[in-house]
Protein backbone atom coordinates (compact mmCIF):
# COMPACT_ATOMS: atom_id res chain seq x y z
CA UNK A 1 0.00 0.00 0.00
CA UNK A 2 1.60 3.41 -0.87
CA UNK A 3 2.35 5.27 1.76
CA UNK A 4 0.35 8.83 2.45
CA UNK A 5 2.53 11.73 2.95
CA UNK A 6 0.89 14.50 5.24
CA UNK A 7 0.19 17.91 4.29
CA UNK A 8 0.69 20.87 6.16
CA UNK A 9 -2.81 22.39 6.57
CA UNK A 10 -1.81 24.96 8.86
CA UNK A 11 1.15 27.03 9.85
CA UNK A 12 1.31 29.17 12.88
CA UNK A 13 3.61 31.95 14.29
CA UNK A 14 4.28 31.61 18.10
CA UNK A 15 2.59 34.37 19.90
CA UNK A 16 3.78 36.26 22.98
CA UNK A 17 1.53 35.83 26.16
CA UNK A 18 2.25 36.42 29.94
CA UNK A 19 0.99 33.84 32.05
CA UNK A 20 1.26 32.66 35.69
CA UNK A 21 3.50 35.46 38.36
CA UNK A 22 4.24 37.53 34.52
CA UNK A 23 5.86 34.31 32.53
CA UNK A 24 6.86 35.20 29.34
CA UNK A 25 5.74 32.53 27.17
CA UNK A 26 5.53 31.50 23.15
CA UNK A 27 1.76 30.65 22.14
CA UNK A 28 1.06 27.99 19.60
CA UNK A 29 -2.17 27.39 20.82
CA UNK A 30 -4.33 27.29 23.38
CA UNK A 31 -7.72 25.68 24.75
CA UNK A 32 -10.73 26.82 22.82
CA UNK A 33 -14.37 25.35 22.49
CA UNK A 34 -13.44 24.68 18.38
CA UNK A 35 -11.06 22.63 19.79
CA UNK A 36 -8.69 22.76 16.33
CA UNK A 37 -6.16 20.57 17.48
CA UNK A 38 -7.91 17.98 19.15
CA UNK A 39 -7.15 15.67 21.19
CA UNK A 40 -4.11 19.10 21.71
CA UNK A 41 -5.29 21.52 23.92
CA UNK A 42 -1.93 24.52 24.08
CA UNK A 43 1.60 24.39 23.53
CA UNK A 44 3.46 26.98 25.00
CA UNK A 45 7.45 27.67 24.91
CA UNK A 46 8.95 29.37 27.72
CA UNK A 47 10.94 32.16 25.97
CA UNK A 48 11.65 34.16 29.41
CA UNK A 49 14.89 33.38 28.95
CA UNK A 50 16.77 35.90 28.89
CA UNK A 51 19.26 35.96 31.23
CA UNK A 52 19.74 39.92 31.72
CA UNK A 53 16.40 40.46 32.59
CA UNK A 54 16.34 40.15 36.73
CA UNK A 55 14.57 36.28 38.62
CA UNK A 56 12.69 34.04 36.80
CA UNK A 57 9.08 33.88 37.43
CA UNK A 58 6.84 31.09 37.75
CA UNK A 59 3.32 29.92 38.22
CA UNK A 60 2.36 30.10 41.85
CA UNK A 61 -0.02 27.39 43.25
CA UNK A 62 -2.93 26.55 40.62
CA UNK A 63 -5.12 24.13 39.87
CA UNK A 64 -5.83 21.54 37.64
CA UNK A 65 -8.91 19.64 35.93
CA UNK A 66 -9.81 17.34 33.38
CA UNK A 67 -6.28 17.70 31.12
CA UNK A 68 -2.78 16.42 31.16
CA UNK A 69 -0.20 18.82 31.14
CA UNK A 70 3.03 17.75 29.61
CA UNK A 71 6.53 19.41 30.77
CA UNK A 72 9.77 18.87 28.68
CA UNK A 73 12.64 21.16 29.85
CA UNK A 74 15.83 21.67 27.04
CA UNK A 75 17.92 23.85 29.44
CA UNK A 76 17.16 25.01 32.69
CA UNK A 77 14.77 23.40 34.97
CA UNK A 78 11.33 23.44 36.81
CA UNK A 79 10.94 22.77 40.20
CA UNK A 80 7.57 21.53 41.02
CA UNK A 81 5.16 20.87 44.50
CA UNK A 82 1.62 19.76 44.35
CA UNK A 83 -1.50 19.27 46.81
CA UNK A 84 -0.81 15.45 46.79
CA UNK A 85 2.60 15.53 48.52
CA UNK A 86 4.66 14.87 44.96
CA UNK A 87 7.67 17.59 44.55
CA UNK A 88 10.83 17.13 42.40
CA UNK A 89 12.52 19.14 39.58
CA UNK A 90 12.24 18.50 36.25
CA UNK A 91 16.02 19.02 34.66
CA UNK A 92 17.07 18.96 30.79
CA UNK A 93 15.90 16.50 28.80
CA UNK A 94 13.57 15.34 31.34
CA UNK A 95 9.33 14.93 30.78
CA UNK A 96 6.70 15.37 33.60
CA UNK A 97 3.33 14.04 32.04
CA UNK A 98 0.99 15.25 34.48
CA UNK A 99 -2.67 13.56 34.55
CA UNK A 100 -4.73 15.90 36.26
CA UNK A 101 -7.95 13.74 36.29
CA UNK A 102 -10.35 15.31 38.47
CA UNK A 103 -7.79 17.42 40.26
CA UNK A 104 -4.73 18.67 41.60
CA UNK A 105 -3.02 22.03 43.11
CA UNK A 106 0.29 22.69 41.78
CA UNK A 107 2.95 24.88 41.55
CA UNK A 108 5.62 25.15 38.91
CA UNK A 109 8.38 27.41 39.48
CA UNK A 110 11.15 27.90 36.33
CA UNK A 111 14.95 27.66 37.08
CA UNK A 112 17.91 29.30 35.20
CA UNK A 113 20.44 26.79 33.95
CA UNK A 114 24.26 27.55 34.67
CA UNK A 115 24.35 29.37 31.55
CA UNK A 116 21.48 31.76 32.61
CA UNK A 117 18.54 30.19 30.35
CA UNK A 118 15.46 28.16 30.66
CA UNK A 119 14.05 26.52 27.68
CA UNK A 120 11.41 24.32 27.46
CA UNK A 121 7.78 23.25 26.03
CA UNK A 122 4.47 22.67 28.25
CA UNK A 123 1.73 20.67 26.39
CA UNK A 124 -2.25 20.00 27.22
CA UNK A 125 -3.67 17.08 26.33
CA UNK A 126 -7.31 16.40 26.83
CA UNK A 127 -9.09 14.04 28.74
CA UNK A 128 -11.87 12.17 27.68
CA UNK A 129 -15.35 12.67 29.43
CA UNK A 130 -15.02 9.15 30.80
CA UNK A 131 -11.26 10.36 32.65
CA UNK A 132 -11.76 13.56 33.47
CA UNK A 133 -12.48 12.87 36.93
CA UNK A 134 -9.86 10.18 37.04
CA UNK A 135 -7.53 9.91 40.07
CA UNK A 136 -4.68 11.99 39.42
CA UNK A 137 -1.13 10.80 38.32
CA UNK A 138 2.48 11.45 37.27
CA UNK A 139 4.72 9.73 34.85
CA UNK A 140 8.14 11.43 35.45
CA UNK A 141 10.81 10.58 33.30
CA UNK A 142 14.26 11.75 33.98
CA UNK A 143 16.77 12.03 30.95
CA UNK A 144 18.52 9.09 30.24
CA UNK A 145 15.64 6.92 30.60
CA UNK A 146 14.42 8.28 27.55
CA UNK A 147 14.62 6.06 24.47
CA UNK A 148 17.44 8.37 22.20
CA UNK A 149 18.16 6.39 18.61
CA UNK A 150 20.72 7.91 16.97
CA UNK A 151 22.46 7.37 13.46
CA UNK A 152 22.36 8.09 9.86
CA UNK A 153 22.60 12.23 10.98
CA UNK A 154 19.03 11.91 12.82
CA UNK A 155 18.63 11.77 16.70
CA UNK A 156 15.26 10.88 17.89
CA UNK A 157 14.09 11.17 21.77
CA UNK A 158 10.74 8.87 21.81
CA UNK A 159 9.06 10.11 25.00
CA UNK A 160 5.93 8.75 24.17
CA UNK A 161 4.42 6.07 21.31
CA UNK A 162 7.07 4.33 18.65
CA UNK A 163 9.27 4.84 16.06
CA UNK A 164 11.19 2.19 14.34
CA UNK A 165 9.91 -0.35 16.91
CA UNK A 166 11.32 2.07 19.62
CA UNK A 167 8.62 2.57 22.36
CA UNK A 168 8.66 5.88 24.76
CA UNK A 169 8.42 5.17 28.33
CA UNK A 170 5.32 6.97 29.20
CA UNK A 171 2.18 4.87 28.38
CA UNK A 172 -1.31 4.50 28.90
CA UNK A 173 -2.44 7.81 28.21
CA UNK A 174 -6.08 8.15 26.59
CA UNK A 175 -5.12 9.89 23.30
CA UNK A 176 -2.48 7.58 22.57
CA UNK A 177 -0.16 10.29 21.85
CA UNK A 178 2.91 10.24 19.90
CA UNK A 179 5.64 12.70 21.37
CA UNK A 180 8.98 13.04 19.82
CA UNK A 181 12.18 15.41 19.78
CA UNK A 182 13.59 14.91 16.72
CA UNK A 183 16.92 16.35 15.48
CA UNK A 184 18.33 15.90 11.92
CA UNK A 185 21.54 17.06 10.10
CA UNK A 186 21.80 18.81 6.61
CA UNK A 187 20.10 17.25 3.74
CA UNK A 188 18.44 14.45 4.76
CA UNK A 189 15.03 13.26 4.19
CA UNK A 190 12.53 11.07 7.21
CA UNK A 191 9.75 9.89 7.41
CA UNK A 192 7.22 8.96 10.55
CA UNK A 193 4.27 7.07 11.03
CA UNK A 194 1.81 8.95 12.27
CA UNK A 195 -1.72 6.72 12.51
CA UNK A 196 -4.50 8.12 10.47
CA UNK A 197 -7.04 9.75 11.66
CA UNK A 198 -4.69 11.38 14.61
CA UNK A 199 -4.21 14.60 14.63
CA UNK A 200 -0.43 15.51 14.47
CA UNK A 201 1.53 18.71 15.22
CA UNK A 202 5.29 19.80 14.73
CA UNK A 203 6.61 22.43 16.45
CA UNK A 204 10.17 23.78 14.93
CA UNK A 205 12.53 25.27 17.38
CA UNK A 206 16.28 25.13 15.46
CA UNK A 207 16.78 25.58 12.25
CA UNK A 208 14.37 24.78 9.26
CA UNK A 209 13.51 22.51 7.51
CA UNK A 210 10.70 21.09 4.81
CA UNK A 211 7.31 19.51 6.43
CA UNK A 212 5.00 17.39 4.26
CA UNK A 213 4.47 16.42 1.23
CA UNK A 214 7.23 17.84 -1.90
CA UNK A 215 5.57 21.11 -3.06
CA UNK A 216 2.55 21.01 -1.03
CA UNK A 217 4.10 23.35 1.79
CA UNK A 218 2.57 26.62 2.17
CA UNK A 219 6.15 27.52 2.16
CA UNK A 220 9.90 25.92 0.97
CA UNK A 221 11.44 25.93 4.02
CA UNK A 222 9.68 26.45 7.62
CA UNK A 223 12.07 28.31 9.94
CA UNK A 224 12.17 28.27 13.67
CA UNK A 225 10.33 28.93 15.53
CA UNK A 226 7.01 27.99 13.74
CA UNK A 227 4.61 25.28 14.55
CA UNK A 228 3.18 23.04 11.25
CA UNK A 229 -0.55 21.39 11.33
CA UNK A 230 -0.73 18.30 9.28
CA UNK A 231 -3.28 17.25 7.31
CA UNK A 232 -4.66 13.40 7.26
CA UNK A 233 -2.24 11.06 6.21
CA UNK A 234 -0.08 7.65 7.56
CA UNK A 235 3.09 9.35 7.70
CA UNK A 236 5.03 12.79 8.15
CA UNK A 237 8.15 13.47 5.71
CA UNK A 238 10.62 15.94 6.80
CA UNK A 239 13.63 17.02 4.30
CA UNK A 240 16.50 19.36 5.63
CA UNK A 241 18.70 21.54 3.37
CA UNK A 242 22.19 21.23 2.25
CA UNK A 243 23.37 23.23 5.08
CA UNK A 244 20.64 23.94 7.37
CA UNK A 245 19.96 21.00 10.75
CA UNK A 246 16.45 21.19 11.78
CA UNK A 247 15.25 20.36 15.43
CA UNK A 248 11.55 19.96 16.54
CA UNK A 249 8.86 17.89 18.34
CA UNK A 250 6.58 15.91 16.60
CA UNK A 251 3.38 14.93 17.98
CA UNK A 252 0.11 13.25 17.54
CA UNK A 253 -2.83 11.83 18.78
CA UNK A 254 -6.56 10.43 18.90
CA UNK A 255 -9.16 13.14 18.47
CA UNK A 256 -12.00 12.42 21.21
CA UNK A 257 -14.71 14.78 19.36
CA UNK A 258 -16.23 15.60 22.18
CA UNK A 259 -17.63 18.97 23.01
CA UNK A 260 -15.23 20.68 25.54
CA UNK A 261 -15.69 23.66 27.96
CA UNK A 262 -12.46 25.00 28.64
CA UNK A 263 -12.27 28.14 31.53
CA UNK A 264 -8.16 29.17 33.08
CA UNK A 265 -6.48 25.44 33.76
CA UNK A 266 -9.79 23.37 33.72
CA UNK A 267 -10.92 21.81 30.41
CA UNK A 268 -14.56 19.87 30.79
CA UNK A 269 -17.62 18.93 28.67
CA UNK A 270 -19.94 21.45 30.05
CA UNK A 271 -20.37 24.79 31.59
CA UNK A 272 -21.76 22.48 34.59
CA UNK A 273 -18.90 20.70 34.99
CA UNK A 274 -16.90 23.98 35.22
CA UNK A 275 -19.29 25.66 38.09
CA UNK A 276 -18.62 22.40 39.90
CA UNK A 277 -14.45 23.06 39.51
CA UNK A 278 -15.44 26.38 41.47
CA UNK A 279 -17.76 24.64 43.86
CA UNK A 280 -15.16 21.93 44.51
CA UNK A 281 -12.26 24.89 44.96
CA UNK A 282 -14.57 26.66 47.31
CA UNK A 283 -15.62 23.94 49.50
CA UNK A 284 -12.33 22.44 50.03
CA UNK A 285 -13.24 19.26 47.92
CA UNK A 286 -11.44 20.14 44.85
CA UNK A 287 -8.41 17.63 45.85
CA UNK A 288 -9.11 14.24 47.07
CA UNK A 289 -6.10 12.29 48.46
FE1 LIG B 1 0.10 23.86 35.95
Amino acid sequence: MDRQPRKVKQLIRPQMVIEGAGVRLLRSFGPSRENLYDPFLLFDHFAFNDPIQGPPVGFPTHPHRGIETVTYMLEGNVRHRDSLGNMGVIGPGDVQWMTSGRGIMHEEMPQRGPDGVINGFQLWVNLPAAQKMSQPRYQEVIADSIPTLERDGMKVRVVAGEYDGVTGPVTEIAARPLYMDVTLEPDLEMQFSVSPGHSAVAYIFEGKGRFGAEGDGPEEFIEAVSMVVFDDGDQVVVQTGVDSPVRFMLMAGAPFQEPIVPYGPFVMNTQEEIQQAFIDLRNGTFVQA
